[in-house]
């Protein structure tokens, strides 16, 4: 730097040294001169200076020498003594910025040898101009830099000194920089360059000043730099994005990482000022997990599966951010696209199950809603049901169908019905769900029970078992439980003038008929029953039957005789004419049996005759005949034991004996006796009297008791029921009960009489009704029968009517005790 200072007194002296030539007093001499003067050129005549002869330089050698290596800047002319200038002078090259400077040359002489310091005092020539030490100053400044920022330029260095060195500087007019110079210690300038006007990196990058510097000299040289100056980014700018609000339109159910759409966003800066990254801003957590953005590209794409129905439109913040953090937001509104992916749903919201099977078409019995999420088309359903069951779907009021009945539904064709719905939307493809309800039936008693036949038959023998079962039925009924349980019971009705229960009683759950008493063929043939099914619906259903129940005849009965009279009370003997040829008809035993067919086919067979061979009797007919003809010497009383048996198995049979008398004249019979029953006959009728006083007595106590008790008890007990229970009368004697209910006891004992074939003679008159004899000895009844039919072998209708008085009272009163 020191070259560079500029004495202004060194200055001064150089330049008065340029013009006057110094002579030294000592020989040596001194030459001003400016620098670069030209080969050859003259800077003085040193001989003269010197006062030296110029004819006698050449002999004396004059000449210029250098110390040492030194360069030899000037030559003498030995012929007129003129230095010349022999190299180039460069002042700056020998002194650079010292303010004078003087080279020594040596002028040497010999014979005698002198030695003369020539000086030359070296002037400064403006042959420099300013110089930059660069040719381009790069400046980087900082867009954001702030008005008057000062920035040092490099000084421009001009070799020459003084005044030829720089003195000022320019630069190039621009709009952002003024140029401050400024002096420094040394007195060299310097430039600052000094912002007038913010830099904008965005509108100019880049600027590019000239900087010249000028010297001072006559004319002034200049020197110029390059100044470069690079703007810096700074940042300022925050990103931009292309669309404040973007819309896009998505189908939903799109599949993940889906790209819905790009965003983008620019920032005017550079670098990682410029550099963009994205983010979502500001969004809820569910959003969040719908869609993610690549942070670099902006790519918004789809996270998780969006569903129409629970957003129809998305609205983002994407936020936008540079690398020192400014940022920008844009809108992103997502309509999301609804695609049929929802079938509907069918809701029963009310079943009225079961459905009486006698509900009238049309009737209601469900409200099916259906539902679809989607929208638009895709949420149109139809409902239908594609079965052939007797139900229809009407549409009603919005998604609202009714399920109504098309027909009448019967319980016991088709009990229950699975009834699918389908229901179907309009999207394309259609979705579709279906449903099936389950609808019963239920039972109303509108069956009655059927009989499995029209009607039935029995077949039962006499003598039974009370209680044993007689035939079974069944009626079904198609309903439900107790609508379809059948209980039988008996139709009340009479049979031969006795209520039918008293024959038969039925049991009500298994339809098992059972006989109540012994039937007895003779008295009862057949009967008729009506029994009832009925069911357990309320109101019940019944329907009848008959059930006719035939009592098949048993060999019960021994053949009675009626003649002779029987059991040796036979007073009747048989008047045998002597004369009497054989096979002449003697008398005829008479029997009847009250069984029927087979068991009534009665036989007659010769059991003892005291004239064994002497009289025969006919097996079929009973008639007695004579075998042969009588003799005197047979004897005059025949005693012959008959018996008569009928053909059932076993047979069974009774014996009688026939008295005969071989005799023309009544008046013959010494031996029999005309026996007498008045006083018996008067005894009976006085006990008869007590027993008919004694029962009236107590019947009339019994009538008292009885009242009293039924004021008491105005409640009728009930002893009679109804139905399956066995009825309590049946246990009652039968021929009480009989006699109670019919009082024609005489009406019921109708048989057929067989007669004995081949019968020759008319004497026997036959009436239909043998009653009274023939009444089977049975049960309790037995013994007053038999007293009955002792008396009537005497006397005729006056014990008779007592008798029946006292036995009317009996029943009566037995039928008043049943009743109460
Ligand atoms: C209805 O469905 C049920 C169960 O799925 C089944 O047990 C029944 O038999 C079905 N009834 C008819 C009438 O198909
Ligand atoms: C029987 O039928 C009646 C109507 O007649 C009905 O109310 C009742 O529910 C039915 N009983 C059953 C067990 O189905
Ligand atoms: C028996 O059934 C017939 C028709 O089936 C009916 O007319 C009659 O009244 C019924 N008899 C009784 C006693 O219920």
């Amino acid at each position: 730097m020191e070259g560079k200072r500029f004495s202004a007194a060194a200055l001064t002296l150089g330049f008065c040294l340029f013009v006057v030539a110094a002579r030294s007093a000592f020989g040596d001499v001194s030459y001003s001169f400016p620098e670069e003067m030209k080969r050859g050129s003259v800077i003085g005549n040193v001989a003269k200076d010197l006062g030296l002869d110029v004819n006698r330089l050449s002999a004396r050698k004059a000449r210029i020498d250098t110390e040492g290596n030194r360069k030899r800047y000037c030559d003498i002319n030995v012929n007129t003594g003129e230095l010349t200038v022999a190299e180039r002078i460069d002042r700056e090259a020998l002194c650079e910025k010292k303010a004078s400077c003087i080279l020594t040359q040596e002028l040497v002489l010999e014979n005698p040898l002198e030695l003369h310091k020539v000086l030359f005092i070296i002037g400064d020539v403006n042959d420099n101009s300013p110089r930059f030490e660069t040719d381009l100053i790069d400046l980087e400044i900082l867009e954001s830099t702030a008005k008057g920022a000062v920035f040092l330029l490099d000084e421009a260095v001009d070799a020459d000194i003084g005044q030829n060195s720089v003195q000022s500087y320019s630069l190039q007019t621009n709009q952002h920089f003024i140029l401050n110079v400024k002096s420094n210690m040394d007195g060299g300038k310097y430039g600052e360059l000094v912002l007038d006007k913010e830099l904008d990196r965005e509108q100019q990058q880049e600027l590019t000043l000239t900087l010249t510097a000028v010297d001072g000299g006559t004319p002034p040289r200049s020197g110029t730099v390059v100044i470069h100056v690079t703007v810096l980014d700074a940042n300022d700018n925050a990103p931009v994005f292309s669309q404040s609000v973007y819309k896009v339109s998505l189908p939903e159910n799109s599949p993940l990482n889906t790209v819905v759409l790009t965003v983008s966003a620019t920032d005017a800066d550079e670098g990682v000022n410029g550099k963009v990254t994205y983010a979502l801003g500001h969004v809820s957590k569910r959003v969040d997990e719908l869609f993610s953005i690549d942070a670099h590209s902006g790519e918004v794409t789809v996270r998780s599966s969006i569903d129409f129905e629970e957003d129809t439109k998305i609205e983002l913040k994407i936020l936008a951010k540079d690398a020192s953090g400014l940022k920008s937001y844009c809108k992103v509104i997502i309509e999301i696209i609804d695609v049929n992916d929802n079938a509907p749903v069918i809701v029963i919201k009310t079943l009225h199950s079961p459905v009486p099977e006698n509900a009238a078409p049309g009737t209601e019995v469900g409200i099916i809603n259906v539902q679809d999420r989607d929208s638009e088309n895709n949420q149109k359903v139809h409902c239908s049901i594609q079965q052939s069951v007797p139900f229809k779907l009407v549409p009603s009021i919005k998604n609202y169908y009714s399920l109504v009945t098309t027909g009448e539904l019967d319980r016991e064709l088709v009990s229950d019905y699975n009834i699918t719905i389908t229901a179907s939307d309009e999207g394309s493809p259609p979705l579709s769900s279906s449903k099936t309800l389950h609808l019963s039936v239920a039972d109303v008693n509108d069956n009655p029970p059927v009989f499995e036949e029209q009607s039935y038959s029995a077949h039962v023998k006499e003598n039974n078992k009370a209680g044993s079962s007689v035939c079974r039925v069944a009626a079904r009924d198609p309903d439900w439980r107790q609508n379809g349980t059948v209980v039988y019971s008996l139709s009340p009705s009479d049979v031969s003038g006795a209520p039918v229960s008293s024959f038969v009683s039925i049991n009500g759950d298994t339809g098992v008929l059972h006989a109540v008493r012994s039937f007895d063929y003779e008295q009862l043939k057949s009967f008729k029953v009506l029994v009832l099914a009925r069911d357990n619906g309320s109101p019940p259903l019944s329907s009848n039957v008959s059930v006719s129940v035939w009592i098949s005849d048993e060999n019960d009965n021994s053949p009675q005789i009626l003649y002779p009279s029987p059991e040796g009370h036979s007073f009747m003997t048989e008047m045998v004419p002597k004369a009497a040829q054989s096979g002449s008809l003697v008398s005829k035993v008479i029997a009847v049996d009250a069984d029927s067919g087979q068991n009534a086919w009665l036989s007659y067979h010769m059991v003892k005759a005291t004239e064994p061979g002497l009289f025969t009797i006919g097996e079929h007919s009973g008639e007695i005949r004579t075998q042969r003809d009588i003799s005197e010497s047979d004897h005059m009383k025949q005693n012959l034991v008959l018996s008569v048996r009928d053909n059932g198995q076993p047979s069974l049979s009774v014996t009688c004996t026939v008295y005969l008398l071989i005799s023309d004249n009544l008046a013959e019979l010494p031996e029999l006796k005309d026996m007498s029953y008045e006083e018996s006959s008067s005894k009976l009728t006085f006990y008869l009297i007590i027993a008919l006083v004694s029962v009236s007595t107590f019947f009339l106590t019994f009538i008292i008791i009885v009242l009293a008790v039924r004021f008491c008890h105005r409640r009728k007990s009930r002893l009679l029921f109804d139905g399956a229970v066995a009825i309590p009368s049946a246990y009652l004697p039968p021929n009480y009960a009989e006699v109670e209910g019919a009082g024609t006891l005489r009406s019921s004992y109708n048989y057929d009489a067989y007669l004995t074939t081949g019968s020759r003679t008319s004497d026997f008159k036959f009436i239909t009704s043998y009653s009274d004899r023939t009444l089977p000895a049975d049960l309790t009844l037995k013994k007053t029968h038999a007293s009955v039919e002792d008396l009537e072998g005497f006397d005729g209708a006056g014990h008779d009517s007592q008798v029946r008085c006292l036995l009317m009272n009996c029943v009566v009163i037995f039928s008043f005790s049943v009743k109460f």
